[in-house]
């Protein structure tokens, strides 16, 4: 009898048959014998520091676009640096790689259609503070270990600005990006994004926020100021003398046992009795979030990835998976003089104090915000089917992670054309969640459906389970990420608007995506 354990390894198999080049199997290899002791966030005293807010970062002076018929525009540096910072009150201060300083770094704000340049200073240490391991692709013992490029996680970047993974620089060098913000008003974030050592790099601090605003949004007189509140949510593993720990060699799943909030362990902040904007980021190497508040606290979302919401929804849980963001609206105002912990399946991440004496509060939570085409199944000119595979090695244990069956030196196999539309069907092989991101553009989730893997890969027919599910509507908006869930598959609908060139699409749990769970594509101009 074929069980379905058994089954998993004959895919792999399957897998291996079908044309994965045999360096792909030198990723077996035996686990850390041992990794130091971490903290118990158990042990430390919870809520005894302020929420930390993101600094902004302030433009230097105006550059000329590289669309020079424009007029000059902001010009900002980031430098890329190595600091330490104190996580939490009571542990010794961290060292951390930043975006300017802090982790999470320098906040940009900007406005849709204004366009600006940052240039990217690499100023790191030549040695990286977290185990390379040089087996992975693209890590090899013959690239330098320090390397680092930038990518604009949302944005509708030119291709030369969106930092493709095997454009990195060294310490010592710099480059300007160029992004012209041609795009609805969101929270965007940045992040590293060197092939091989993403996960590291991403792990070290290298993320920030990015905000774009639009006139249209200012109308709606939503909580705005201090009312509106980033939170950045990511787990570390974190040693007793209060230095980061990261496992070596490479491992599919990593999660750490300590929560932050903006670079802080159970931070707390004071509120007024009235309504805030609090725009969540994950920014986990690969945990997934499910956020709730106490009975009685209502919460609102109101925008995902890119952009608000059709209308305010009601939820009780908010669930995020890497790099997924939610805009929500909570009002404090019936909960004076309370404090409110903010709550996740596996941890208390932080504590809200709502002050006691009443405020005004000016601010709006709309019934409607915008209006959301839904894009028909009709505009699309192709349909993809693309898997997420899995590579066993041997009994137990996980070699890598495909899409596609492809590694990602193999050329370009999906090329959509400049303006079209099309639908990719997301299958999901594994036992894991991938929240599956495409660079470049905003899509919308058609539905998912539960169908039968072992019958899928033992005989190459679709059987489905069940009924298509539409998304939540916490995701009827545009999105950028989406939640591929285990033995179901996921469709979305893509327009592929803004620029021709060269992009990525990967899974976002930062271990699958350096290993190798990520592939090129490219945009054809049309009539090409
Ligand atoms: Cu958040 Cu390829 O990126
Ligand atoms: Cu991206
Ligand atoms: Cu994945």
């Amino acid at each position: 009898m074929t069980t379905r354990r058994s089954f998993l390894r004959q895919s792999a198999t399957l897998v291996a048959a079908a044309g994965v080049p045999r360096a792909f199997w030198r990723l077996a290899r035996h686990r850390a014998e041992s990794s130091p002791p971490v903290i118990d966030p158990a042990s430390l005293e919870r809520f005894v520091d302020p929420l930390p807010l993101p600094v902004l970062a302030r433009p230097l002076g105006r550059r000329a676009a590289p669309e020079n018929s424009r007029e000059p525009v902001p010009f900002y540096r980031v430098s890329l640096r190595a600091t330490s910072q104190k996580l939490h009150r009571d542990l010794s201060p961290t060292n951390l790689w930043t975006y300017g300083g802090s982790v999470p770094g320098v906040m940009f704000e900007t406005q849709t259609g204004q366009g600006q340049i940052v240039e990217w200073e690499n100023d790191l240490p030549p040695r990286h503070f977290l185990p390379v391991d040089h087996a992975v692709h693209g890590a090899g013992p013959d690239t330098p270990e320090v390397r680092t490029v930038v990518h604009l996680h949302g944005g509708k970047t030119p291709p030369e600005s969106d930092g493709y993974p095997e454009e990195w620089s060294v310490p010592g060098q710099s480059r300007a990006y160029y992004y012209p913000n041609q795009q609805d008003a969101t929270l965007l974030w940045y992040h590293d994004h060197a092939i091989g050592i993403t996960r590291l790099n991403i792990y070290a601090g290298l993320l920030g926020l990015y905000v774009i605003r639009s006139e249209e949004e200012r109308q709606l007189q939503l909580p705005s100021g201090k009312y509106e509140v980033p939170l950045v949510l990511f787990d570390r593993h974190v040693r007793l003398d209060g230095q980061l720990s990261y496992p070596y060699p490479w491992m599919a799943e990593v999660r750490g046992e300590v929560p932050l909030v903006n670079g802080k362990i159970f931070p707390y902040l004071e509120v007024e009795p009235r309504k805030y904007r609090i725009r969540v980021l994950n920014a986990a190497n690969g945990r997934l979030y499910r956020l709730s508040m106490p009975d009685g606290v209502e919460i609102y979302q109101i925008g995902a990835d890119q952009g608000l919401l059709p209308a305010p929804v009601l939820v009780t849980q908010v669930e995020l998976a890497s790099a997924e963001r939610a805009d929500l609206i909570i009002d404090f105002a019936p909960h004076r003089g309370n404090r409110l912990q903010l709550l996740d399946d596996a941890f208390t991440l932080m504590e809200f104090r709502v002050s006691a004496a009443p405020v005004a509060d000016p601010s709006k939570l709309p019934a409607t915000l915008r209006t959301v085409v839904r894009i028909t199944e009709s505009a699309a000119i192709k349909t993809r089917w693309l898997t997420l595979d899995e590579l066993k090695k041997g009994m137990s244990g996980t070699a890598g992670m495909l899409l596609n069956k492809t590694p990602w030196h193999v050329p370009i196999t999906e090329k959509p054309v400049l303006g079209s539309t099309e639908i990719w069907e997301l299958a999901n092989l594994t036992e894991d969640v991938h929240p599956i991101h495409l660079h470049l553009v905003r899509f919308q989730i058609l539905d998912r459906r539960r169908f039968d893997v072992f019958q899928y890969v033992s005989t190459g027919t679709l059987r489905y389970r069940g009924p298509a599910i539409p998304p939540e509507v916490s995701e009827m908006g545009w999105k950028d990420t989406v939640r591929v869930d285990p033995q179901t598959v996921t469709r979305i609908v893509v327009p592929f608007e803004g620029y021709s060139g060269r992009y990525v699409w990967h899974c976002h749990n930062l271990e699958h995506e350096d290993n190798e769970m990520m592939r090129p594509y490219a945009v054809l101009a049309a009539g090409n």
